[in-house]
């Protein structure tokens, strides 16, 4: 696992993924029905572009981009359209809870694997990755060990054994662990933890150590939150694998959490990303969601999509950055309104499971056509004189929205644009092609963006189909 990541979905036989996604290219049909009757005078209205988005599931979108696209989830919900998602369009699987140390030994020496097994089952199933998280950290452990007294070398032999027993359970089917779970405080020094406080900053390289002979086939990550820009704590965090790696202790990957706030992408993302992967590790983004004060709107939901679009990208950008996971896939089911009160919407899937403007901006970042469903081009001749007019395009939403867009139709009969204003129109023989401007290439749910332009006719001036894109 360590040397490929090449991820493949079994078309067929047993790990065959049943897809309720439509398998159609992710491109746009465009079936156009304007009317095409140009009055002199008034506002051709009579017909719109309408645009269907054909949706190629996002884990196949990763797997071109040599990527893989990951979901946290809760086993008991992989059932019904939460599993058909979940299998269907994503590549890997992260135990949002299942496999923490409080989950899997409430009591000590009784281990409960019921939930992580599952989900290791449906993701097997389902020809899907799954993250290990995570063996070592200060939060959701058992009160027996919280509430124990233990020397250090009690609490080296606890540690030891953990890891070998659930790493060791699920050797060989596990991609990657999140060994160690945040150990850095926001300014770069270790947090006070049962594990920092008895064992010092060594637990870490013994936990690296004991999880590669637990499980030598995967891949043993650190992972921390605020470490996603270049910033105290993620310095902190490059200097802590450097000296992992000059010291030969085993660490192949660096878990960037993402937990981000509407509109906060670090812009040092791709290059804090980039800095990682020239230590050579691998980087993930291991627990995306992009929270925003609810209620959420239009205009929100817009920045949201180009908040998923440019963490995706950055990662896409980087060789080594080897994907995305989303912590939870629809706002059913995220951690951030129980956590963060007056937070919400945080992942590219609504409570009913209709994807948001965010799937979209993944799907975009992954190389995926923007889908430009539920949004449509009306084409008005607005005045007309005996050699030239006027034209005005309108781009409406309802229940989508766009980031940037693109308005394209072909002249029926020699019609040469000499001006537009508030797009970049460009023309090449008959076909026209105008670009937002930057300043307009949000049109919200519910809202409008209209362009204009002059242009020569002669003989006939019928009006033309406008598709998006
Ligand atoms: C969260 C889970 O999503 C919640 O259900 C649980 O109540 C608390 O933990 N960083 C991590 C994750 O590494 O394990 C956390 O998951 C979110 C923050």
């Amino acid at each position: 696992m360590r040397t490929s990541r090449t991820f493949t979905t079994p078309r067929t036989g047993p790990g065959a993924v049943p897809r309720t996604a439509p398998r159609t290219p992710f491109r746009v049909r465009l079936s156009a029905v304007l009317a095409a009757v140009a009055t002199v005078g008034a506002l051709v209205t009579a017909g719109a572009s309408t645009a269907q988005a054909a949706d190629t599931p996002l884990r196949d979108l990763a797997a071109a981009k040599g990527k893989v696209i990951g979901t946290a989830v809760t086993g008991s919900k992989l059932t019904g359209t939460y599993g058909d998602l979940a299998g269907a369009q994503f590549s890997a699987l992260t135990p949002g809870n299942a496999m923490k140390w409080g989950s899997v030994e409430p009591t000590q020496g009784t281990f409960n694997w019921t939930e992580a097994d599952q989900i290791v089952a449906f993701a097997e199933a389902h020809g899907q990755q799954v993250r290990g998280h995570t063996l070592v950290w200060h939060s959701q452990n058992p009160s027996w060990l919280t509430n124990g007294t233990w020397t250090p070398a009690q609490l080296s032999t606890l540690l030891n054994d953990h890891i070998a027993t659930e790493a060791g359970r699920y050797k060989g089917r596990i991609a990657a662990w999140d060994v160690v779970n945040e150990p850095f405080n926001e300014d770069g020094t270790y947090r006070s933890t049962l594990w920092y406080n008895g064992l010092g900053s060594g637990y870490i390289a013994q936990a690296l150590t004991a999880a590669r002979a637990a499980d030598p086939a995967a891949e043993l990550y650190i992972n921390d939150y605020n470490v996603e820009g270049v910033n105290a704590k993620s310095t902190a965090l490059y200097n802590l694998v450097k000296s992992l790696k000059d010291s030969g202790v085993p660490i192949d990957g660096v878990g960037l959490q993402a937990h981000l706030i509407l509109g906060q992408v670090p812009s040092t993302l791709q290059q804090n990303i980039q800095r990682f992967a020239d230590l050579g590790v691998d980087v993930a983004i291991t627990e995306l969601d992009v929270r925003m004060a609810l209620p959420s709107d239009s205009t929100k939901l817009a920045q949201q999509k180009a908040d998923f679009k440019a963490v995706t990208a950055a990662c896409v950008a980087v060789t080594r950055c080897a994907g995305v996971t989303v912590w939870g896939f629809t706002d059913s089911d995220s951690w951030v309104d129980s956590t963060f009160p007056g937070y919400g919407a945080a992942t590219p899937y609504d409570a009913n499971y209709a994807p948001k403007p965010a799937y979209y901006g993944i799907a975009e970042a992954l190389g995926g056509t923007q889908s430009t469903e539920g949004c449509a081009a009306t084409y008005a001749i607005t005045n007309q004189w005996n050699s030239g007019f006027t034209g005005q395009v309108t781009i409406a939403c309802s229940g989508a929205a766009l980031s940037s867009w693109h308005a394209n139709w072909t002249f029926g009969s020699g019609q040469v644009i000499t001006n537009a204003w508030n797009a970049t129109c460009t023309q090449s023989g008959a076909a026209v092609s105008c670009a937002n401007a930057s300043y307009n290439g949000t049109v919200p749910d519910g809202g409008s963006v209209s362009f204009g332009f002059n242009a020569s006719w002669s003989g006939s001036n019928t009006a033309p189909t406008v598709t998006l894109s």
